[in-house]
């Protein structure tokens, strides 16, 4: 064992767990529930799964595995390659596992990111057999230091059986200190949470379990994956102008001061790229309490706006990860990595007053929000943390496009296919044609107010013709339900809602 092995296993008597990935995979058999680290491809386990996959390629080897949220080094793929996932929770996106959800092979749980451990903890769900967790190091006392995300891998740790560490040397030593590791009591004795400021630490540095349930020690050098995130256009620039006019003018209101509340930012690039638009704005102070931290949390610590970031994860574009792993001292005391399920929780989000910016894949004319489902059908990535912020923020704001792919798919549509966020928990709708402000509207306002400020011609036409037929009709939501769904049939049918005819008011509905 080098001395480089001895400074990252300190507990000596742990050492002797060290082992390969294909000994340490060994543990796992047929029908295990398995918690692995790894949350938007960071901090995930690397080399044990893909063991595990080799091995299910040979013999019968089906687990249902649990992690924070998306994998990164093909994890996802590798392992649904072999077949060996019969059950996946709580997010993903990866296209492989995804086209085998779709197909009904691998069965998703698509899960509030924030309550995938309370379900655990009280034994609704499956226990975990076996945790497998990255590490940059396990301490004197044989408690696991987290890499770049914590995720769900403290509560995975404490309640699995036993537990395989990954020893990554790729990720640095100075990264320890950067946790904050807090879990709450058993209901009905829990305790309000201890937190009152993004920055704030309640917990401990590292994830403490008895050190008997480490039973192998895996040393890997893989770096995290990239992100694969776009960089900003157009497009996502207008969307971030039209937010950055509308802060300017709830500070005006005097509603916000110019450091505005903690900010969050949903995964993906919509939500990146408006990050990035605030690189520009009067907004200054700034602080995030948010689940990701892309590359543009680390572009507004540079530019002098942010004062603190409070995450789960850490997941940048190759340049941007190289920079900031060499700078890390100089981020370290401006940032905090927490669990999951404080990073998501409702009780901070609420305390916090946190302004929420998500993104939807297409909303509707009422502002309900479909997040996941392509078509109404198809699983794109999951619910992610969307829905414990947007329920819960001072201000929830979804961004989007006003359309997808070439423009054959309107993302304001009658009805959303499938619904993830209601009209309740949808603050402001923002495309890069314009913001929608929904606070204390009827539906039959917010109606008008996203079809005039958020759609593009040529769908503004037919969608304020919709809403004239469906007025006509009548109700406290009008709706017309024989076409409300028809653009996407259409699309299904033609590869386009625009071949739509413009849907006619009928007076009387035919029922019989
Ligand atoms: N119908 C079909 N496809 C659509 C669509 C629609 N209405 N709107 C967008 N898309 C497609 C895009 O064309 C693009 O496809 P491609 O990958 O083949 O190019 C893809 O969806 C991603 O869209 P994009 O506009 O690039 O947005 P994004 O990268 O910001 O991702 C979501 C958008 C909704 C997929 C992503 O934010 C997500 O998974 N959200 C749910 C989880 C979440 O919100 N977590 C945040 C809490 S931290």
């Amino acid at each position: 064992m080098s001395k480089n092995h001895d400074e990252r296993i300190r507990l000596p008597a742990l050492r002797k767990k060290v082992t390969s990935a294909e000994v340490a995979a060994q543990w796992i058999s047929d029908g295990m529930t398995i918690g692995m680290s790894g949350f938007t491809r960071a901090g995930d386990a690397k080399v044990v799964p893909l063991a595990l996959a080799e091995r299910a390629r040979k013999e019968k080897l089906k687990i249902t595995l649990m992690t924070g949220a998306s994998l990164g080094n093909d994890v996802d793929k590798t392992l649904t390659e072999a077949g060996a996932l019969a059950r996946r929770m709580p997010f993903q996106s990866d296209p492989v596992l995804r086209a085998a959800i779709n197909r009904g092979e691998v069965m998703f749980i698509d899960q509030h990111l924030s309550e995938t451990v309370e379900l655990l903890r009280t034994g609704q769900i499956a226990p975990i057999d076996i945790a497998i967790i990255e590490a940059v190091a396990i301490t004197e006392s044989g408690a696991i230091v987290p890499t770049t995300s914590i995720g769900n891998s403290a509560s995975f740790a404490i309640l699995a059986d036993k537990v395989i560490v990954e020893i990554n040397l790729a990720q640095p030593l100075i990264l320890e200190g950067l946790h904050d590791i807090h879990i709450p009591k058993h209901r009905p004795r829990r305790e309000p949470i201890p937190l009152m400021s993004p920055s704030d630490r309640i917990g401990t540095f590292a994830i403490e379990i008895p050190p008997e349930k480490i039973v192998a020690i895996v040393v890997t050098e893989k770096a995290d994956s990239a992100s694969n995130i776009l960089p900003p256009d157009d497009e996502t620039a207008a969307i971030a102008g039209h937010l950055v006019e509308f802060f300017k003018a709830e500070i005006s209101a005097g509603r916000l001061t110019n450091s505005l509340m903690p900010l969050q930012a949903g995964i993906g690039t919509i939500a990146n790229a408006v990050m990035a638009g605030f690189l520009d704005s009067p907004f200054e102070h700034l602080t995030m309490y948010s689940e990701v931290l892309q590359d543009s949390t680390f572009d507004l610590f540079d530019a002098g706006k942010l004062d603190f970031a409070s995450g789960s994860s850490i997941t940048l574009s190759p340049e941007k990860n190289k920079q900031v792993l060499r700078d890390i001292a100089k981020y370290k005391e401006r940032l905090i990595l927490r669990p999951q399920e404080m990073s998501n929780h409702p009780e901070l989000i609420r305390r916090l007053g946190i302004i929420a910016l998500n993104t939807a894949l297409e909303a509707d004319i009422y502002g309900n929000v479909n997040s996941t489902h392509v078509m109404g059908t198809d699983m794109m990535n999951g619910i992610g943390g969307s829905g414990d912020f947007a329920r819960n923020a001072y201000l929830s704001i979804f961004a989007t496009k006003s359309t997808a792919k070439n423009g054959k798919i309107s993302s304001i549509v009658p009805m959303v296919a499938h619904v993830d966020h209601t009209e309740h928990d949808v603050d402001i709708l923002v495309t890069e044609v314009g913001l929608a402000d929904l606070r204390g509207l009827a539906p039959r306002e917010r109606a008008q107010v996203i079809v005039n400020n958020c759609v593009a011609e040529p769908y503004r036409k037919r969608l304020l013709n919709y809403i004239e037929g469906a007025n006509k009709r009548g109700g406290h939501t009008p709706h017309m339900l024989e076409t409300a769904l028809s653009w996407h049939i259409n699309y299904r049918k033609t590869g386009s809602m625009l071949l739509h005819e413009i849907p006619q008011y009928e007076p009387e509905l035919e029922l019989s």
